[in-house]
């Protein structure tokens, strides 16, 4: 586990007739990533972001840009978005019968591979695929939408999965993904997370330095214990 706690802002709350300024802004407030949800309108029952804002947001920011593919045939736009500029990509155990096939097919393509989880979805389903990921993705609400709450019964699971990477010894991030403030956050980092994606509680709030501040502060607050659990 990283020392440091990464703060991953995520652009489906953000002011779009701002991208530019949003990211400058949440960049100078210290923010470590940011977090693209790509909705197809089909595995979730939304529809949100494609390759063409993931390749402005290139333009705009340095930050590492972390895409998280809520779509159904994920394999089919890997390399558009490998193509627009993603750092990281994330598909969904529940999204693909070939999960290791798209994750060995983002490594390929020189991006950093991540599995995410819906909350039905039980951590011994990544039990043959951590060898394939650079990250997985805990999600603490239903994906589709911005703003729900954190389900609390997710942090055994987030747990489980902390034990399960420490256990490997190999080299992979846990993201938590859904309701993040600086209420929740820390219970999910002494759970042992790395990486808090905030929506709402970052773009929702006018002054988003203030709003990363206040995640940074809670879950610094937090990391001892997390360190602690090696
Ligand atoms: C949910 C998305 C989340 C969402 C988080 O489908 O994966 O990334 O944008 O938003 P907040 O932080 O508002 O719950
Ligand atoms: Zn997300």
């Amino acid at each position: 586990m990283q020392n440091k706690v990464r703060i991953a802002p995520s652009i489906l709350a953000a002011d779009l007739t701002r991208l530019g300024e949003e990211l400058r802004d949440v960049e100078q407030a210290g923010a470590d990533w940011i977090h693209v949800d790509v909705m197809d309108g089909r595995f979730v029952p939304n529809i949100s972001l494609g390759p063409v804002v993931v390749a402005a947001a290139r333009r705009t920011t340095s930050l590492p840009l972390d895409v998280h593919l809520m779509i159904e045939e994920p394999y089919k736009y890997l390399t558009a978005f490998a193509n627009a500029g993603a750092d990281i990509m994330s598909v969904h155990l529940e999204a693909t019968t070939h999960l290791k096939r798209n994750l060995a097919e983002i490594r390929r393509l020189g991006k950093r591979a991540g599995v995410v989880l819906n909350p039905h979805t039980p951590e011994e389903a990544l039990r043959y695929v951590l060898e394939d990921v650079d990250l997985v993705l805990v999600l603490t609400v239903n994906p589709g939408f911005g703003g729900q709450s954190f389900m609390p019964s997710m942090l055994p699971k987030i747990q489980a999965v902390r034990e399960m990477i420490d256990r490997s010894g190999l080299v992979v991030d846990l993201e938590v993904d859904g309701g993040m403030s600086p209420e929740t956050a820390p219970l999910v980092v002494q759970a042992g997370a790395d990486v808090i994606v905030a929506g709402e509680s970052v773009f929702g709030n006018h002054n988003h330095n203030e709003a990363i501040s206040a995640l940074r502060a809670a879950t610094e607050l937090a990391r001892p214990r997390a360190q602690g659990m090696k």
